[in-house]
């Protein structure tokens, strides 16, 4: 009930903001007949520190995708892994950064996606690729992170294979709700991922001192039963791109809700640890965009 008297209120202000997002809103077009090129001749970049939470198994969250932007090099392709998440059948979601569009030496020509499964190792198999992404031009005073890409073909569902439902447009801030982290566990060394999941609970944006000033567009997330590691709240490392979710209670039973976009971090990076992009002033956005692609 309150969540709707919430919508309602913030109408009027959220379609001025909605127009800003399709102003801003960028498409790139990527070369999908990537030249195969020896594995060995290519690596990848960790783009987190590792999730240190617990592993899923196969079906368990069967919207995750693992991706990698590739750029090339003088000599090999450097890939970024990350991970997003499916919301239709040639749809996902995930970071800005995600693309490589900041990569060196240039920006991704190529994204692959992987899904399907829970473990990754190298040799990779054959991935489905990217053909366009969207993703919304960042300005100083408000940058969303949240990045729309579109598979070359359509998925087929099966139960490893499924989208995520996105949470309600507006403003609904899940303060106080419990909530899972996904993203994937990338060992050093030989390349390989493993999704988990860490159990984490989403408090007012005030709370997390630890980032500094959230914008009203991004959302903090603390780690359920941590201990007082980093001082009152206790940071936790995710996975670039992966999905915060939530359990919500739907016409039958609880359904899976895709809530934020955990934000792209450097390994060593300490400055956004538990931090994501807020979906729901978006969904406008997305279905929008998956709309006119379909038609
Ligand atoms: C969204 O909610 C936050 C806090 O709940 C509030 O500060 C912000 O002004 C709201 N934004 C809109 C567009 O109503
Ligand atoms: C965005 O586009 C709409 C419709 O064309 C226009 O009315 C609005 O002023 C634009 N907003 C900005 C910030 O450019
Ligand atoms: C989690 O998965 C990794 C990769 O498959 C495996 O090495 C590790 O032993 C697993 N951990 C547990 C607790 O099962
Ligand atoms: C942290 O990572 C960034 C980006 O890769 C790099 O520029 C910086 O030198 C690193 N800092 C340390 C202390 O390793």
């Amino acid at each position: 009930m309150m969540r709707y008297f919430i919508l309602i209120l913030c109408v009027c202000k959220l379609q001025v903001e909605a127009f800003d997002w399709f102003n801003r809103t960028i498409r790139v077009d990527l070369s999908t007949n990537r030249e195969s090129l020896a594995r060995q001749d290519e690596f990848l970049v960790n783009s987190e520190r590792s999730l240190n939470g617990v592993n899923a198994t196969n079906g368990q969250y069967p919207w995750s995708i693992l991706t990698v932007a590739w750029s090339k090099g003088p000599e090999s392709w450097i890939g970024i892994p990350c991970a997003g998440s499916i919301i239709s059948e040639n749809f996902a979601l995930t970071d800005i950064r995600c693309t490589g569009r900041e990569s060196q030496p240039g920006p991704a020509t190529v994204i692959e996606a992987f899904v399907g499964g829970v473990l990754w190792v190298s040799p990779l198999p054959t991935p489905k690729y990217m053909r366009h992404y969207w993703y919304i031009e960042p300005s100083a005073e408000n940058s969303p992170n949240i990045v729309l890409l579109q598979f070359h073909e359509r998925l087929t569902y099966n139960p490893n294979i499924h989208a995520i439902r996105l949470a309600a447009p507006g403003n609904f801030s899940y303060e106080g709700w419990a909530s899972l982290s996904l993203g994937f566990n990338t060992p050093v060394g030989d390349f390989s991922a493993q999704l988990q999941f860490i159990s984490t609970s989403i408090p007012n944006n005030n709370a997390c001192t630890f980032a500094g000033n959230l914008a009203n567009h991004e959302m903090c997330a603390i780690e359920a039963d941590a201990g007082d590691v980093d001082g009152p709240i206790r940071r936790f490392n995710a996975f670039s791109g992966g999905a915060w979710m939530t359990f919500e209670y739907g016409d039958v039973d609880y359904h899976a809700t895709l809530v934020g976009i955990h934000q792209f971090q450097y390994a060593n990076a300490t400055s956004s640890l538990g931090i994501a992009t807020r979906v729901s002033p978006f969904v406008e956005w997305v279905e929008k965009l998956t709309a006119e692609a379909d038609a």
